[in-house]
């Protein structure tokens, strides 16, 4: 990266001081918040390229300014390896992110007041799936399902399809912001074409292990639209894709709304519905990305992802530790103290702060806790399973981690920790940082 910040360095030093502190908080502390991730050298680079200062208005092929072989070369290859990596008909690679994203779905796929089922706003939520505080909230109406009971943490889908025979959504949507298993997918679709509802899948957090066949995925299960996020837990740029089954047609031309019709109709709302110029640049990144994701390597990282929280998981259960849902599927665990007199997410996430192990709380479903002091610590392996940490240091930073709560109120222990820690991170460098 030296001549972007030889540049950066010579037009603008405090920048470029800014930028080195923040390169050596993330290169020695140890990132395990379970949506961050390093991205690679190539991918940060292909973001702050000339593809920065083109304005390219409509899609390949369909542009409105001159100049544009080269991108629409570009986002036709980013749409291809997208349409590969998730085994969709279609993929629009053009939504800035995943709020974004998720408008531009409801807003040309539904009807203003069409109803829509989704996760009750007390278990895993997103805010922006229709929590009051949104716009979309104004739009639709909610319709919410939940978990069946909290021992087994499974969705009761009994519960659900009565409330989709009653309310006849149009829309049902499956996954959330923190679940640590995999999800029916069959049993989603079943209820959704029964009653005669599109099925979308926000993967925003899992989007990634999909590639590859690591984790299921919901358009294998007919489900009609996906979306993921591109930078949480992947290596990717701040973006979002929405991929998609059926008829690609002209985005000119106004298709009817059929189902058939959902990927000229998401064309359409990604814009000129819901918003103007592609961010060429991010594409640029996001087409990189996809390239290195193709890669064997790339199935092996996201299998010892997979791995390394497993391994956390069975470390912490050893230490006699309450985990949410009993295990991992994915590469994220979560530590419950709901039940715990002395550990709370808040002495836990900041006693891993101070020796340098970034985490991040999370809500439960019923939390009796509100969201801003919620019951849980979500953690999760892709950063350093990146810096290619496996299942033998994992296991050593959980003892790590539970030394740490032993010892939450004594400073000068967990100064003497925050160095074994910054010891063991610097064996496992960022390779281009
Ligand atoms: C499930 C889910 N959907 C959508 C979003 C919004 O994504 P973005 O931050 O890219 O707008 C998030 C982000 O937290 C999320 O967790």
């Amino acid at each position: 990266m030296t001549n972007f910040l030889q540049a950066i360095a010579a037009s603008d030093p405090d920048m470029y001081n800014l930028i080195i502190w923040e390169q050596q908080r993330q290169t020695t502390g140890m990132e395990f918040i379970a949506s961050e991730n390093y991205q690679s050298a190539a991918v940060l680079h292909a973001q702050s390229t000339v593809f920065a200062n083109k304005y390219a208005e409509w899609y390949p092929g369909k542009r409105y300014y001159w100049w544009q072989e080269r991108t629409d070369v570009m986002e036709s290859l980013a749409i291809k390896r997208a349409k590969k990596l998730f085994r969709s008909d279609h993929a629009n690679v053009q939504a800035l992110s995943g709020a974004a994203a998720n408008l531009c779905i409801y807003w040309w796929l539904l009807q203003p007041w069409d109803t829509i089922l989704w996760m009750d706003l007390t278990h895993w939520w997103h805010l922006t799936h229709g929590h009051p505080v949104t716009f979309i909230s104004k739009i639709f109406p909610f319709v919410r399902y939940g978990m069946s009971d909290i021992a087994t943490w499974r969705i009761d889908f009994d519960a659900m399809r009565a409330l989709a025979l009653e309310h006849k959504p149009a829309m049902i949507l499956a996954w959330f912001s923190a679940y640590p298993r995999e999800l029916d997918y069959e049993r989603f679709a079943e209820i959704a074409h029964e009653v005669g509802a599109i099925a979308m899948a926000d993967m925003s957090h899992i989007g990634w292990l999909i590639a590859w066949w690591v984790l299921k995925n919901p358009l294998d299960y007919w489900f009609h639209v996906m979306m993921t996020t591109t930078h949480k837990s992947l290596r990717w740029p701040r973006w979002a894709l929405i991929l998609s089954k059926g008829k690609v047609s002209n985005p000119l031309k106004k298709p009817e709304d059929t189902i058939e019709n959902i990927p000229t109709r998401l064309d359409r709302s990604v814009f000129p519905g819901t918003q103007w110029w592609p961010h060429m640049h991010t594409i640029a990144g996001i087409a990189v990305a996809l390239h290195e994701a193709a890669q064997p390597d790339f199935k092996e990282y996201a299998q010892q992802t997979l791995r390394n929280a497993s391994a956390m998981a069975d470390e912490f259960m050893c230490l006699s530790y309450s985990l949410v849902t009993w295990w991992t599927d994915n590469h994220m665990i979560i530590l419950d103290f709901s039940a715990d007199d002395t550990l709370n997410w808040s002495i836990a996430e900041k006693t891993l702060d101070a020796i340098g192990i970034s985490t991040s709380k999370s809500t439960i479903p019923d939390d009796p806790n509100p969201p801003f002091r919620p019951s849980w610590l979500r953690i999760g392996t892709p950063a350093m399973t990146t810096r290619w940490m496996k299942e033998d240091e994992i296991k050593i930073i959980v003892w790590l981690m539970h030394d740490a709560f032993q010892h939450c109120d004594n400073h000068d222990y967990l100064a003497w920790l925050k160095k074994e820690i910054t010891a063991l991170s610097l064996q496992f460098p960022v390779p281009w940082l």
